[in-house]
């Protein structure tokens, strides 16, 4: 088991949800806090209670991630030196099918979930190579896994996420004080289909955790060093064929010739 590293832990999308109770778990472990997000009103309630609860030192900074002026003080902020875990958490996407929405919001589904967590990925690194400690904690989502017609831009940034995450992982293997950890959430009961105007029932009930269960399964799973937690995955099994399944497709499609099935349908049309 490793301990989570010592310092401030920076958190976006913490006025709710999955956020919220990262900001609690990890005062309670006392580590300082940044706790960033749009609503001042939760922020401040939260970091009110986080502070006299725990008594850790406490920053909020409100910026809306969709933003590029407000992301670029928050990528500078979580550069800085105090800062040693960083929670790419907010996240949204409930947009529906693509028909149905402008390309603007389209686009600035992208901002947040790809966009601000590339950008803030690559300004917390930089601080951990230098110092040669810190953990990356990017929430993703089994929808990675799920293509679906009324969530493509969605899943189409959650599979966005798996992919960083996992290539800065192979990047970063010869330092591993620098720790990422992809976390991927099945259904989780918080705020997310709300807030986005969608049916809370778009799973059935027995398949969601709530945040407290993925946030403590997420926290085990990064002191255990997992790359890749899956809170609701009873058998790691499964994630491991998941791997073989992947590799054994680029094994086969590194043959170095055009498929048959090709070649036979190029002979008959001739
Ligand atoms: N709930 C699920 O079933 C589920 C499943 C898989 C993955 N996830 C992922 O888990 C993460 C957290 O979601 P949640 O379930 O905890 O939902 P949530 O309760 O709706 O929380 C979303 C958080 O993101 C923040 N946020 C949204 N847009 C933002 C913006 N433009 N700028 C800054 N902050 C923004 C929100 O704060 P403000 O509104 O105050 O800005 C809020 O704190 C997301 O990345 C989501 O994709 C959730």
């Amino acid at each position: 088991m490793t301990s989570l590293p010592t310092g401030r832990a920076a958190i976006t999308g913490a006025s709710s949800g999955i956020g919220a109770v990262y900001a609690e778990r990890l005062a309670n472990r006392g580590h300082d806090l940044l706790l960033i997000a749009r609503r001042a009103d939760r922020l401040e309630t939260l970091a009110a209670a986080l502070r006299k609860a725990h008594r850790v030192n406490v920053e909020t900074l409100l910026a809306d991630l969709e933003d590029p002026a407000a992301l670029a003080v928050v990528e500078s902020r979580v550069g800085q030196p105090d800062i040693s875990i960083l929670v790419n958490n907010a996240g949204a996407g409930g947009l529906g099918p693509t028909a149905n929405v402008t390309a603007d919001q389209i686009e600035r589904t992208i901002r947040l979930n790809v966009v601000a967590l590339s950008r803030l990925s690559h300004a917390a690194l930089a601080k951990f190579r230098a110092d040669g400690r810190g953990l990356l904690v990017n929430i993703g989502s089994v929808i990675a896994h799920a293509p679906s017609p009324s969530g493509a831009v969605y899943s189409g940034s959650k599979a966005y996420v798996l992919n960083f995450t996992r290539s800065l992982q192979a990047e970063y293997k010869a330092q591993p004080g620098v720790r990422i950890q992809l976390v991927m959430p099945g259904p989780i009961r918080t705020e997310f289909f709300s807030s986005q105007g969608l049916s809370d029932s778009v799973f059935p009930d027995s398949s969601y955790l709530t945040a407290d269960q993925l946030v403590d399964a997420a926290i085990a799973g990064a002191e255990a060093d997992e790359l890749v937690t899956v809170p609701s995955m009873a058998d790691p099994a499964t994630w491991d064929r998941l791997e073989e399944t992947r590799l054994a497709f680029l094994s086969a499609v590194h043959a170095g010739a055009v498929a048959p099935r090709y070649l036979e349908q190029e002979a008959v049309t001739a």
